[in-house]
């Protein structure tokens, strides 16, 4: 790109965007090229961001406009680092900046009798994303993954989501219980890098 990458030219974009579409999957479809020309901006991420914690993966807030609509947010991951069956509750695109990654995909079921709601999860599929390829996800029924390195490179992940996903309260689903607890996943950095 040799320029830097305009923001404001995004927030705009992804502003026109959801205005025009209500339909999570149509948003998706046409956030996908604005998230395939940020994989291609070798200068998207300073290098002091792109080595892993020691202990989980690392979150680090990009960009997010003042009202919240979007928030951009890389991902790295050490090799061995997995991310907990989660799930986002909101319209989100997942891209592979560098390396690669395994998204195991879930969903969920009432098992209940009675009316009482019991859930079970099943894995239906599993997933291998490199550089460059771009998934989603999307409530309620491709809402829940697990997305794990078991690669000896570090992978680095840059995601979209229509909400700012630091203070969205969501879920980590137990899928050998069907089991369900609140989680809000805050951001690494205290100030986005851009913005
Ligand atoms: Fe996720």
């Amino acid at each position: 790109m040799g320029e830097r990458y305009d923001w404001k030219r995004l927030e705009s974009s992804i502003a026109g965007i959801v205005s025009e579409e209500t339909d999570y999957r149509a948003i998706i479809d046409k956030v996908r090229p604005l998230l395939q020309e940020l994989l291609t901006d070798d200068q998207l991420l300073p290098e002091h961001y792109r080595k892993p914690l020691p202990n989980k993966y690392a979150q680090y807030l990009l960009y997010r406009p003042e009202n919240e609509a979007f928030s951009v947010i890389a991902f790295v991951w050490g090799p061995g680092q997995t991310a907990p069956v989660h799930d986002h509750l909101v319209w989100g695109l997942v891209g592979i900046y560098r390396g690669s990654v395994i998204e195991k995909r879930y969903r969920r079921f009432d098992v209940g009798e009675d009316g009482q709601p019991q859930y079970a999860i099943k894995e239906i599929a599993e997933v291998r994303a490199d550089q460059g390829d771009i998934t989603f996800v999307y409530p309620p029924d491709h809402d829940i993954h697990g997305v794990s390195n078991p690669f000896d490179e570090i992978a680095v992940t840059v995601h979209i989501y229509g909400t700012d996903i630091g203070k969205q309260l969501r879920h980590i689903h137990d899928v050998a219980t069907g089991q369900s607890r609140d989680v809000v996943t805050r951001h690494d950095n205290e100030a986005p890098v851009y913005g």
